[in-house]
């Protein structure tokens, strides 16, 4: 990316990038140049009748002249839409790399609904549409720069400043755009982002308000760039409390914090819940942005606004859905992490690798690192499935796969014995028996201990583990549903269980 580039949309058809790029072009006052309208006016004929009489490598030939033309001569203030397929050309791709890329990730059943209206000459058999899709991927994700849903709730305007802030942003840092029911707001990723000055909201007349927790604060708050307030707290889970909310509530009353100003979570899980809880709740609500500092935290739960505190009677049972204004994730907080905190991150992104499937989980199953793309990729899994239900009415409870034994192992124990990440590499391999799937159990198992995590929840009562789960969250009424997982990539929610299966499989993990 050169700092002086156009913002380039790449996806696949059916994706809205002609209509983003109008929309972007209209609200920010932007040239917008679309290939295809260009190659058709070349061609002096519609792109559908281009391939029909002339086919498609002669198509593919013509189309990467023409936008190698474009993209030599596109600069900053230009938004420049490319055709679907125009990133298969290798040259194409080493032209984007001067540009901002932005991806309009459109989910292949919406983009066969839009193109077989169409008279799109790629989009008359669905089988070969969704394997053209499949093949693209990768091409997709690796020019872009930035990731957005192809939805139609995004606001295009503001896409694209977060798009713009890229600019001024440490080398390689990325950036996804969350969208929800009920928010939108960046997530970038990038080394040396803390500090680096890049920041969702306006700086004035907005004092930050920064909540960490001890361990956090000695290592890394002085990195953190400019804060006017910083409340500390005691490290640990059993920080999740609602006399530890009092607190910071009434440290922000006594501090005088307006709703003018910004909260900032710098930190793991808890200090993200906890500060997320307090944002959603001071004065009905001040804007939290979250700066995750552990790898459960960056992978998995800085992103979908879940935020709340524990009970003694169960974990996360008090709490409210507040969106973050924005997520500045720097992975190289995650140095000075202790190595049983990594492993407990591990776990979230086996879990985030078994539900998203594809390329995400042939790196984990292969146990390659855990680097800034499997950070990044574990976050867009999940924003996706928040994307489609914000308030865990339906698809979006497959996150908790493992969680309904993980949350009960965490409160038999009462909260002491296992961290989260551990609890819920235990609630995988229950779930995986559960499953029926006994082959995936065993790699798993695998993977979980080569990370130092445990695979037997020795000397736990597995009675006592199944009459928690009665207490899960998901539960309405009846049995309590559990995520069944039938393959990478293939997980479902509101599974039905036999207590007896539930008996056996807890048997096996607590033997
Ligand atoms: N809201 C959600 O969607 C969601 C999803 C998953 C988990 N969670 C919650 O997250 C919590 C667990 O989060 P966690 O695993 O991050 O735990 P944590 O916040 O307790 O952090 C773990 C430990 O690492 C330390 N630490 C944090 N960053 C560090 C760094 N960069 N270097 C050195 N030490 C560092 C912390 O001080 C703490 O001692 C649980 O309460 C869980 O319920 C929430």
């Amino acid at each position: 990316m050169s700092a002086h580039g156009a913002i380039v949309l790449v996806g696949f058809m059916g994706a809205g990038k002609t209509t983003a790029a109008q929309r972007v072009g209209a609200e920010r006052g932007l040239r917008v140049t679309d290939v295809d309208r260009v190659i058709e006016s070349r061609g002096g004929a519609t792109i559908a009748e281009i391939f029909a009489r002339d086919g498609e490598p002669a198509f593919r030939a013509l189309e990467e002249e023409v936008v190698c033309e474009l993209l030599a001569g596109a600069r900053q203030g230009e938004i420049v839409s490319l055709g679907g397929g125009a990133v298969t050309s290798e040259r194409v791709r080493a032209a984007l790399a001067e540009h901002l890329v932005v991806w309009l990730d459109v989910d292949p059943a919406l983009a066969w609904r839009r193109a077989a209206d169409s008279d799109r000459p790629l989009s008359r058999d669905r089988a070969s549409f969704h394997a053209r899709h499949a093949e693209r991927l990768p091409l997709y994700a690796r020019v872009a720069d930035a990731v957005a849903p192809a939805h139609a709730r995004v606001s295009f305007g503001r896409l694209h400043d977060a798009v713009e802030q890229l600019r001024h942003a440490p080398v390689a840092t990325r950036l996804l755009w969350a969208v929800s029911g009920s928010a939108e707001y960046p997530v970038w990723i990038g080394r040396g982002l803390l500090g680096s000055g890049l920041w969702p909201l306006p700086r004035s007349p907005a004092r930050r308000f920064c909540v960490t927790d001890e361990h956090v604060a000695a290592l890394w708050l002085d990195a953190a760039g400019e804060l006017d307030e910083v409340i500390v707290i005691a490290a640990g889970e059993s920080s999740k409390s609602i006399e530890e909310a009092q607190r910071i509530w009434r440290e922000l009353a006594q501090r005088g914090m307006t709703r003018a100003d910004h909260l900032v979570a710098l930190g793991g899980g808890v200090v993200g819940d906890l500060a997320g809880f307090c944002a959603a709740t001071y004065q009905r609500g001040v804007p939290v942005v979250q700066v995750p500092t552990t790898l459960v935290a960056q992978v998995d739960s800085a992103y979908g606004g879940k935020t709340g505190v524990d009970l003694p009677e169960g974990k996360n049972y008090v709490g409210a859905y507040h969106h973050p204004a924005g997520v500045l994730v720097d992975p190289a907080t995650l140095q000075t992490l202790p190595a049983q905190e990594s492993s407990a991150g591990y776990a979230e992104v086996i879990k985030t690798a078994i539900i998203a499937g594809g390329t995400l989980w042939e790196r984990i199953v292969a146990d390659q690192p855990i680097d800034d793309g499997v950070i990044f990729d574990c976050a867009w899994c999940k924003l996706s499935i928040v994307a489609t239900d914000e308030r865990d009415e339906g698809r979006r409870q497959v996150l908790n796969l493992g969680h309904t034994v993980g949350h009960a192992l965490e409160t038999v124990t009462e909260y002491r014995r296992y961290s989260h990440g551990e609890a819920v590499g235990l609630g995988l391999l229950a779930a995986l028996s559960l499953s029926g799937r006994g082959d995936l159990r065993a790699r798993v198992a695998e993977l979980l201990s080569a990370h130092g995590l445990p695979t037997r929840a020795d000397g736990v009562d597995p009675a006592a583990v199944a009459a928690a789960t009665q207490r899960d969250k998901k539960r309405l009424g009846g049995a309590v549903p559990f995520v069944l997982v039938d393959a990478p990539g293939a997980v479902r929610h509101g599974g039905e269980v036999a207590p007896h299966q539930l008996r056996s499989a807890l048997a096996e993990l607590c033997a």
